[in-house]
């Protein structure tokens, strides 16, 4: 089937027209509406997880930058070694539940919602920015982020007794780039939960 067909107010794709014709039948659309605040639910609880490491990022990224101009004894050393570990440890793992979660929640509400599409740029102009800076995140984190990590890591397992200046300069480089990737999550955030007061589309 071709993807576009006309339907009601102008064109939509056939997922629109496949969508609300079938999910939105009166006979289900109290269930279909539930599934979708379920999903908006995730979508928000995704979003928060994510950006709810951003504080916490920024204390141990001082407490890191702290510990590595005075490493000099070995106690110090095993503190900014595990430090380091858990930053890149709690940095994947709430970047991954987020990044996950927003994205398949994301995609799910758009095609199954009647007044969202996919880079549809007549209309939701909140949504379209959006899904551009998704798609921008994407490329940092595919990229930079996750090169820069795992260097990292390979860097610290090499070195078990000593913080060369090779980390420091790896944790500074993977640092800044979590930090880019979470101000793009914040504007997203901050679009999406704006967008009512501030645009009338
Ligand atoms: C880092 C990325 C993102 C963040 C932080 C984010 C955050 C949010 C938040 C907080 C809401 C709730 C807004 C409200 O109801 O007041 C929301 C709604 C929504 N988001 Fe996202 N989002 C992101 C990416 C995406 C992407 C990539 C898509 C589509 C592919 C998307 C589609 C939607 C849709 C359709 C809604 C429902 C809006 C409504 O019904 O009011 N989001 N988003």
């Amino acid at each position: 089937m071709v993807s576009k067909l006309k339907h009601g107010k102008g064109e939509r794709s056939f997922t629109h027209y496949f969508v609300n014709k079938h999910l939105y039948s009166p006979k289900n659309y109290g269930a279909k509406m539930f599934v979708l605040s379920i999903l908006l639910v995730i979508h928000i609880l995704s979003a928060v997880i994510w950006l709810g490491f951003f504080p916490i990022e920024i204390i141990m990224r001082r407490k890191i930058t702290k510990l590595t101009t005075k490493n000099d004894t070995q106690s110090e050393t095993v503190i900014l070694r595990s430090l380091i570990s858990d930053y890149l440890q709690l940095n994947g793992l709430t970047g991954k539940i987020g990044l996950i979660g927003i994205l398949l929640t994301g995609v799910l509400l758009t095609s199954f919602s009647p007044y969202y599409s996919f880079f549809d740029f007549t209309a939701n102009h909140w949504l379209v920015t959006k899904q551009m800076v998704m798609i921008i995140i994407l490329i940092i984190v595919g990229t930079v982020y996750m090169s820069s990590a795992r260097k990292l890591r390979s860097s610290l397992s090499m070195n078990e007794k000593f913080i060369t200046e090779e980390d420091v300069y790896l944790v500074k480089k993977f640092g800044w780039v979590s930090f880019a990737v979470h101000i793009l999550v914040l504007i997203n955030f901050l679009l999406a939960i704006t967008h009512r007061f501030l645009s009338h589309s």
